[in-house]
Formats: structure tokens, C-alpha cells, sequence
């Protein structure tokens, strides 16, 4: 976990610090964290918070007393509940030889109580359950809204009224979509602060929980060699590109409401966006780098509807296999206009961006999977060795690519002499690749935002007025284009996606990397 220190930065805590932070209030009374996982029988409460969970079981970081519970409609026993989530642990940080004993005793302390989300006397029934195992301590709960939102408000209106802490905190995380527009998410934040303070609500974005996120500021604000380079003045562009080498399958639902802007662009990216552009904050404090990230959001130029282009994904042929189409889902309508792919131009109108086009990029079922943040940087004016690289300008210009996933990486490419008699210039990677310079693995997103909840660290999380100028920014555009019903541009599965996002970058004299 990580601390501040006085000179503001940051250490790692042992978790053996960790454990003693959460374990007593400093009078002697000892504490416990109940964390209820609302959904459980969920497919993200399967694949991401449980073993998330277990995660920070193994590597000590949850506190001395603490208990799992599954929240949801379906009828489970304790066992059940073992049962399926022990077929999702994995023991993937490294192969020590207490593995299985840790995931026994992990899964004795998962619990599962089955009722209705609107119910307050089924939360209720788990507040006593709850009590059992509090045993007199001080109670400390949290409650993991993995639900589809159109249940959040009801979930939040029982937990809070009849199972919320007496003698401790009770926090709630609220997983996306938080609203489909301005005003639905306006609806929300209303609603949800109707039963709980702000500083109760964790919003995740769970890409704010990504290794190479969280060292965006790292290594902007620790090393002097980025800053000065960190604006219009030596930035010709910034790309944030997504993709991903599936379709949206099983999702088919949930996607047709919401779409790819929505699903990637208005939130994962868009956040990547402000961590990228934003102005130095005060301090590391939670709330001063929020402001900063709120600042430059509302800074955002409109966007412009030639600005974007969006596309959906069709059926596709290889090698004797067919990929189906995005409208061959069952649960989506045939004639569905929904994009699978967008692209878009933002610019930031303030002193340090203006001008600079910020290029962003997202789709499923392209050729690869990828998430990367890259910079590229202006010409050298009057470059002495333009003939030794080629006549294409583009060779000659730098870029610093932050490859977020997969295969984490920082690499800058610069020009270089190849090594010989003659002047032949080539490019070539300064490059920092996790894989070969750190041996741990890392940590999943969910893991590290799991644990900030549970200290009460609200750093990666969303605040209100943070969405609401993300959803001020993406409001009036994804109105436009659904009120005009604007045809997405069709692309096969596993293409490198509509032409039309090469156009939209070339009127701004960009190649996307
Ligand atoms: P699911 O659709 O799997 O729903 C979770 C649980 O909620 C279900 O097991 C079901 O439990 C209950 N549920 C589902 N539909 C309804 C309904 N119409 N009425 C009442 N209860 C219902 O969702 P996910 O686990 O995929 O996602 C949970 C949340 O996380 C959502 O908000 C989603 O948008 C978000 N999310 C999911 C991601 C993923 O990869 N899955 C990624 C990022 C965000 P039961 O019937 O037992 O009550
Ligand atoms: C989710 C989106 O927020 O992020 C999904 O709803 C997407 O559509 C997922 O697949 C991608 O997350 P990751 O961590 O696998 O890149």
C-alpha cells in the first residue's frame, strides 16, 4: 500500500504495517473489515473481486480480521459460494508452496447470503450475519456494488438503512456505468448522495488501477527530463489507443446500451487523458491531483462531430473459421447502429495544449489487443540529418510510447547512428520493459483499488464533478450522432478497424503509431 511521506513521496507499507493500521483504532479496540460483494454471482465478482481478494489475502495486505460476503438473488450455500469461487483463484503471483493452504484459508472466511436487492430485511438479515463475525469489534464495512446499474440505488437505499456500520466506516464502491449521459449520472450522484456522503462513494475506473496509470505521474513529476518536453511546444501530438482482439461477447446487452465511447472512450481513456495533460498538482494529496484532473477536463474543447468516427464490426472469414458480426449476438437488435470502434480528435484549450490534437482510439474485435498512451514529438527544427533517414519527415521525429498493457513497457524512440563507417541513421528504442527489469508480477488493477478502499484512499477514484465534466465532454457529441442515427463504418473482425480513423487523424497531420 502506499503511504505519503513528509516529503511527499510516496513509500510502499509492509503489510505487516498495513495489517497493524487496520487492526486497532488506537485506543486498544480492536477492528474488522466486512466486505460484501453485491452481485456474486456475477461475472466480474467471479473473474476480477474475488480473486482480487484472494490476491491480497496471500500477499498480507488485508487486515488481521476480516470476512467475505457473496450478496445476490441466486440460491447458494457457504459451500457453493467455495466452491465457485475457488475455480477462478490462482496463486499467479508466485508459485510459493503455501498456495492451497492460503486459498483454504481464504475461502473459510467467504460467506454468502442470498436475497433481493430491494429488500431491508434481507440486508438486514445480513447485518446480523454480519454482527456474528464482528464479534464486538469495531466495524469497518464495504460494499462492492458489481451489480448492472439500474439496481445500484435500491442496493445502496437497503445496505445503507439496514446494514451499514454502527461504530465504524461504511464505504461503497460503484463500478461504470455511472449514467449513460449528463443527466442520468447527474440522476445518480443524486440519488446515491441521498443515502451516503461523497466520501463514502468510490467510483472505479478500474484503468486508474493500471501499473503504467498510476506511473504516469511518476514519471512525469520525478524525472526533469519529461516535464519541460510536456507541451505544445515539443508535442506534435498524443494518441490513446485501446483495442482489443475480441468481440463483445456474452456482453452483447449491456454493450448495445451503452457502446464503445461510452464503455472506453468517456471514462478508461479519458482519464489517462487528464493524468497525462494535467497541471502539477500542489501535492500528492488526494484532492489537490483531483482538482487538477477536474481542471483540465473542463478545459476540453466540445467535440466536434467531423471529429469523430465510429464504426461497428462484421463477420469475418481466416483460415476456415467464421467471427461473427457484432449484430449476429442474440441479445442485440439486428439493426443495430450502436459502434463497436470510435475515434476522436480532443483538443485542450488552455496554454500548455492548445493546438495539440489528443487522438483517441478504441475498438473490439481489431487484429490485436493493446492499450497504449504515445507521445509524439515535434521535428527538429532544422535537422541536420534529414537525408541520412529518408525524405518522410515522420522517421525523424521522436515518440515515447507507454505500452499499458499487455507486455508493460516505457519506450522512446530516438534516431541513432548504426554502428560502421559511414552516416546511416536508423531509429531504435531506449526501452524500459517490466517483464525484463522487474521480476514480481503486477498486480492486478482490482487489487490495488480493493485495497485503497479499504483504507479509506480515494486517490483512483472518481469524484462527482470529475464525471460530470467527463460526461459534459461526451454528452452533446453522442447525442448528435444518435439523434442523426449516423451510420457506423463496417469492418471485419479482427481488422485494424474503419479507414475512416486514418483520415480523421491525417486532417491533423497525424499517423497513428
Ligand atoms: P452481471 O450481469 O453478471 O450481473 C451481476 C449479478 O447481478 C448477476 O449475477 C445477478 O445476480 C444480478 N443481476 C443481473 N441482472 C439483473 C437484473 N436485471 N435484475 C436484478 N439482478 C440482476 O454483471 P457483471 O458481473 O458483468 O458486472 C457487474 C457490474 O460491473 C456492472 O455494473 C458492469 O457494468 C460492471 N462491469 C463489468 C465488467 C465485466 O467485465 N463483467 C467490467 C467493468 C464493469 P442474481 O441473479 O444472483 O441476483
Ligand atoms: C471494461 C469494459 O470497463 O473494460 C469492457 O466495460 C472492456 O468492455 C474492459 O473489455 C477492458 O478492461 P481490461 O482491463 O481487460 O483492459
Amino acid at each position: 500500500s502506499l503511504k505519503k511521506l513528509e516529503n511527499g513521496l510516496l513509500s510502499v507499507t509492509s503489510s505487516e504495517d498495513c495489517k497493524d493500521a487496520a487492526v486497532s483504532d488506537g485506543n486498544g479496540n480492536e477492528s474488522t473489515v466486512s466486505i460484501t460483494v453485491v452481485g456474486a454471482s456475477g461475472d466480474l465478482a467471479k473473474k476480477k473481486i474475488f480473486p482480487a481478494l484472494f490476491a491480497l489475502y496471500y500477499e498480507g495486505f488485508l487486515p488481521k480480521h476480516f470476512t467475505v460476503y457473496g450478496y445476490a438473488r441466486s440460491k447458494m450455500t457457504d459451500a457453493e459460494l467455495r466452491d465457485m469461487v475457488s475455480r477462478t483463484l490462482t496463486c499467479r503471483i508466485d508459485q510459493r508452496e503455501n498456495c492451497s493452504e492460503k486459498m483454504d484459508q481464504f475461502l473459510k472466511r467467504c460467506f454468502y447470503h442470498s436475497g433481493q436487492y430491494d429488500s431491508q430485511e434481507n440486508f438486514a438479515q445480513l447485518d446480523k450475519k454480519l454482527k456474528e463475525h464482528e464479534a464486538e469489534r469495531i466495524s469497518n464495512r464495504l460494499f462492492y456494488l458489481s451489480v448492472p446499474p439500474n439496481i445500484f440505488i435500491d442496493a445502496v437505499r437497503c445496505a445503507s438503512s439496514s446494514a451499514s456500520s454502527s461504530n465504524g466506516w461504511t464505504r461503497v464502491i460503484v463500478e461504470k456505468p455511472f449514467g449513460r449521459d449528463s443527466e442520468s449520472s447527474a440522476a445518480l450522484t443524486k440519488s446515491l448522495k441521498q443515502y451516503l456522503e461523497e466520501d463514502q462513494i468510490f467510483r472505479i475506473d478500474h484503468y486508474l488501477g493500471k501499473e503504467l496509470v498510476e506511473n504516469l505521474s511518476v514519471l512525469r513529476f520525478s524525472n526533469l527530463i519529461f516535464e519541460p518536453l510536456w507541451s505544445r511546444q515539443y508535442i506534435r501530438n498524443v494518441q490513446l489507443i485501446f483495442s482489443e482482439d475480441f468481440g463483445t461477447e456474452g456482453r452483447g446487452g449491456y454493450f448495445d446500451h451503452y457502446g464503445i465511447i461510452r464503455d472506453i472512450m468517456q471514462n478508461h481513456l479519458l482519464q489517462i487523458l487528464a493524468l497525462f495533460a494535467m497541471e502539477t498538482p500542489v501535492s500528492l494529496d488526494v484532492e489537490d491531483i483531483r482538482n487538477e484532473k477536474v481542471k483540465v477536463l473542463r478545459s476540453m474543447r466540445p467535440i466536434q462531430l467531423e471529429d469523430v468516427v465510429i464504426g461497428q464490426y462484421k463477420s469475418h472469414t481466416k483460415g476456415g473459421i467464421t467471427y461473427p458480426g457484432y449484430t449476429d449476438d442474440k441479445t442485440v437488435p439486428p439493426n443495430s447502429l450502436t459502434p463497436t470502434f470510435a475515434a476522436a480528435a480532443l483538443f485542450i484549450n488552455n496554454a500548455r495544449w492548445d493546438g495539440v490534437p489528443f487522438l483517441m482510439k478504441a475498438g473490439k474485435a481489431l487484429h490485436t489487443k493493446r492499450a497504449e498512451i504515445r507521445v509524439q514529438f515535434r521535428h527538429v527544427p532544422g535537422n541536420l540529418y534529414n537525408r541520412n533517414i529518408g525524405t518522410d519527415l515522420d522517421q525523424a521525429t521522436n515518440e515515447l510510447v507507454i505500452r499499458v498493457q499487455p507486455d508493460e513497457a516505457i519506450y522512446l524512440k530516438i534516431n541513432n547512428k548504426v554502428p560502421g563507417l559511414g552516416m546511416r541513421l536508423d531509429r531504435s528504442n531506449l526501452n524500459l520493459h517490466y517483464a525484463a527489469r522487474y521480476s514480481k508480477e503486477i498486480p492486478d488493477a482490482y487489487e490495488r483499488l480493493l485495497l485503497d478502499a479499504i483504507e479509506g484512499e480515494r486517490r483512483l477514484f472518481i469524484r462527482s464533478d470529475e464525471l460530470d465534466a467527463a460526461w459534459s465532454l461526451f454528452t452533446p457529441v453522442l447525442k448528435e450522432l444518435e439523434e442523426r442515427k449516423t451510420l457506423p463504418e463496417y469492418y471485419p473482425y479482427g481488422s485494424r478497424g474503419p479507414v475512416g480513423a486514418h483520415y480523421l487523424a491525417a486532417r491533423y497531420n497525424v499517423r497513428w503509431g
